[in-house]
């Protein structure tokens, strides 16, 4: 009998293990470091150098990073190609969600190996070449210069979005699947507790990327501590 991925107990925890505790807690660093893109170019460096100072990071970033990562998308895509989307025949809103949680997933497969090779590797021809890793003080001009480009830019908020989408389903899917939320009614506020953290990554992910093209983001400048660094150690605006 042909071994079916998407009911093999023991791979199937791992993957929604590897969501929430490596990849699910790497994003929320990773959002607020790009997230100090706000205060300035120098604050973005400085907090990409301090990374960069932590011992063994290279360790770090295979075992607790690309190695979670891989796992979670090959088993992932292959989860999604044994999936039965059922919502023509029933128009629940979380046979929708089903659909939505392999799309994002899918999508993220691509992106992340795009947004890896181009920013961690800097091995994208035509795009950037500098890896950031190594060239901490050129972090926010590398990610500067390619914000620039509106494709690139919509590129990065349909990641963010994505990924806050995916992660924050994520969070659901678990809480129901380990048996930590069981009744209907909590399963109804789970859901929209999880919802509602999707949307505030969703804006503090998109104000990242926005950070680095205008001081401050998508936010009044005054609420800002240092948005005249940044205007001056970024390229010119971007016509958006
Ligand atoms: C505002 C949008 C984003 C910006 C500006 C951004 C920026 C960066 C930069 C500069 C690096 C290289 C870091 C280094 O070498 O030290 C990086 C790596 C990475 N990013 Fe992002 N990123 C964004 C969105 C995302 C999203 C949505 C994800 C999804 C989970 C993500 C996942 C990763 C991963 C897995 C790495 C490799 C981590 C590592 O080297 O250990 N990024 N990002």
């Amino acid at each position: 009998m042909a071994i079916k991925f998407s009911t093999t107990f023991l791979l199937r925890k791992l993957h929604q293990l590897t969501g929430i505790v490596p990849l699910g807690i790497f994003f929320f660093v990773h959002i607020f470091t790009n997230s100090t893109a706000m205060n300035g170019a120098a604050n973005f460096n400085k907090h990409v150098q301090d990374i960069h100072d932590i011992p063994y990071l290279l360790l770090i970033e295979i075992f607790g990073v690309f190695l979670p990562l891989l796992f979670h998308s090959i088993y992932g895509v292959l989860i999604s190609a044994e999936a039965k989307p059922n919502a023509f025949t029933y128009s629940y809103e979380r046979n929708w969600f089903y659909i939505l949680q392999r799309a994002t997933g899918i999508f993220l497969f691509l992106f992340l190996l795009f947004h890896i090779l181009n920013f961690r590797f800097g091995l994208l021809p035509g795009l950037n070449q500098t890896p950031v890793a190594g060239h901490a003080s050129e972090a926010f001009s590398i990610v500067s210069r390619e914000f620039q480009m509106v494709g690139i830019m919509i590129l990065y908020i349909l990641g963010v979005v994505a990924t806050a989408w995916h992660l924050a389903y994520g969070f659901f899917l678990f809480a129901v699947d380990w048996g930590i939320v069981i009744g209907e009614n909590a399963q109804k506020l789970t859901l929209k507790a999880c919802l509602g953290l999707a949307l505030l990554l969703s804006v503090v992910g998109i104000n990242a990327a926005v950070s680095f093209i205008r001081p401050c983001g998508i936010f009044p400048q005054a609420l800002c501590e240092a948005p005249k660094a940044a205007a001056t150690t970024a390229p010119a605006q971007t016509k958006f």
